[in-house]
């Protein structure tokens, strides 16, 4: 077997150390980035006069030839193919012979692999990116098409106010929303090429590292070649930023669930986006939403991983930092899988619109409007608090109802009883941001608006 590096060896490496050290099968994904990689290396090193017009066009020609196998999955991997890096330029050099061992001229699999993963890292990204605004898009429509429905807001998981279930749907919107900018930010800082940062140190040759950067549409090439080749704050950033959003779906999913048990019973799950019972045959089960919510864990695991491999390294290049690939690709697949579904599961969910106002229409989640009555009327709020306090409790330890104790206190009155009837609460708050009609009108037009500028932002 021969490695790249026989000429300093006696003998070919251990099964056990290829067995640890190989990381094809997973990088073999990046075959496309790599290939880029290479064709703009290759360029460069034409342009700079270090290798010829014709050998530039056979190296050229071993690539074309080396991307329709790979493609079509007939490129044979051969044992000492460690990596994607190492198994693409063996190929080429079989195919171009001398020519093909030129086109590692100052290049190392340091800066190689660093390209690649931040090529790889930029394009998955702007899908991601494009994945949530379209789940955002949904969260929009459905809040459009829910009107005037309201449900019970809750804190401590105790009913508290009504809200509008727009107002609801779009809450978990505007945190994706913000789920979009760190991506996009993370993508900016990926962003940066660090092809001609060699092993560590740069090169003697005449290397063109802004050349390469623009070719394969970098908007940036690296300062310095020891950050360059060691920096995978980008990974981290993309790491946490799935983590986050992970978190984000893990809690729709959590309310998903809670809505669609018998308690609850304020949504339908469509029979596509919902699995039966092996056993119970009157089981209809929310396991994606269960999913998303199983699926943080792992993705706060790829993050805390990787965050716990960097931080020991000292410069530069450590075999640790092949410890980076794995995670994000998981984490990538894992959040593309989660939001897919997620999407589909809303989308389809049926609303029980009657079961929900009748959970908010309690005559206690309006409780506040009364003492707000009392405020408009000149009494200090604390004291308007105690009041109605008060009354609640009447009522809750078997007085009158609260709304017979309302209308009979003289400080309140039937005005103020008429606040407690079914569905005027939720359409009493008006303040800006609030949950009433009015102020989520301007929400919902203004969360259309981001959107749209999200989404020219994420190019694609
Ligand atoms: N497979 C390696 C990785 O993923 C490529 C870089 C190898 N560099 C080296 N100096 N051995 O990190």
């Amino acid at each position: 077997m021969v490695t790249l590096w026989h000429g300093r060896f006696k003998g070919g490496p251990a099964e056990a150390l290829q067995a640890l050290n190989d990381s094809l099968p997973f990088d073999r994904r990046m075959f496309r980035e790599d290939l880029a990689g290479s064709r703009a290396h290759l360029r460069m090193l034409t342009r700079v006069g270090l290798v010829s017009d014709d050998d530039g066009v056979a190296v050229l020609n071993a690539l074309d030839v080396a991307e329709g196998e790979l493609t079509d999955g007939t490129f044979l991997f051969v044992e000492g193919d460690e990596d994607i890096h190492t198994a693409i330029e063996r190929r080429v050099t079989e195919l171009a012979g001398d020519a093909g061992a030129r086109l590692h001229t100052g290049r190392s699999r340091n800066d190689q692999v660093a390209t690649d993963l931040r090529l790889w890292t930029i394009r998955e990204l702007t899908e991601l990116a494009s994945l949530v605004l379209e789940f955002q898009n949904t969260l929009a429509t459905r809040a459009d098409e829910a009107g005037d429905a309201y449900l019970p807001g809750y804190t401590h998981l105790q009913q508290a106010q009504p809200v509008l279930l727009a107002h609801h749907l779009l809450a978990h919107g505007w945190a994706l929303s913000r789920d979009v900018d760190r991506l996009l930010d993370a993508r900016s800082r990926a962003d940066v090429s660090p092809l001609g940062a060699g092993a560590l140190a740069g090169s003697s040759l005449p290397l063109d590292p802004d050349g390469t950067a623009s070719d394969l549409g970098f908007s940036n090439r690296f300062e310095n070649s020891l950050d360059a080749v060691s920096d995978r704050d980008f990974v981290a950033e993309t790491l946490f930023s799935l983590a986050l959003l992970g978190v984000h779906l893990s809690r729709i999913g959590e309310e998903l669930i809670l809505w669609s048990t018998e308690e609850f019973g304020f949504i339908n799950l469509d029979d596509r986006f919902s699995t039966g019972s092996s056993m119970l045959p009157q089981k209809k089960n929310p396991d994606i939403a269960e999913l998303a919510r199983g699926k943080a864990g792992r993705l706060i695991g790829h993050l805390t991983g990787l965050l716990t491999t960097l931080k020991g390294l000292p410069l530069a290049y450590n075999k640790d930092l092949q410890e980076d690939k794995e995670p994000l690709f998981d984490a990538c697949d894992t959040v593309r899988l989660t939001l897919v579904a997620l999407d589909g599961m809303v989308d389809s969910m049926g609303v029980n619109v009657d079961r929900m106002a009748e959970a908010a229409d309690g005559p206690y989640v309006a409780a506040v409007d009364l003492a707000e009555y009392l405020v408009l009327g000149g009494m200090p709020f604390r004291e308007a608090h105690a009041v109605v306090g008060a009354l609640v409790r009447e009522a809750m330890t078997g007085g009158d109802s609260l709304v017979d104790l309302v209308a009979a206190d003289k400080r309140l009155g039937p005005a103020a009883a008429a606040l407690l009837l079914p569905g005027v609460a939720v359409h009493r708050r008006t303040t800006p941001g609030g949950s009433g009609p009015e102020p989520v009108a301007i929400q919902k037009s203004r969360f259309r608006e981001l959107l749209e500028a999200q989404r020219a932002q994420v190019g694609n």
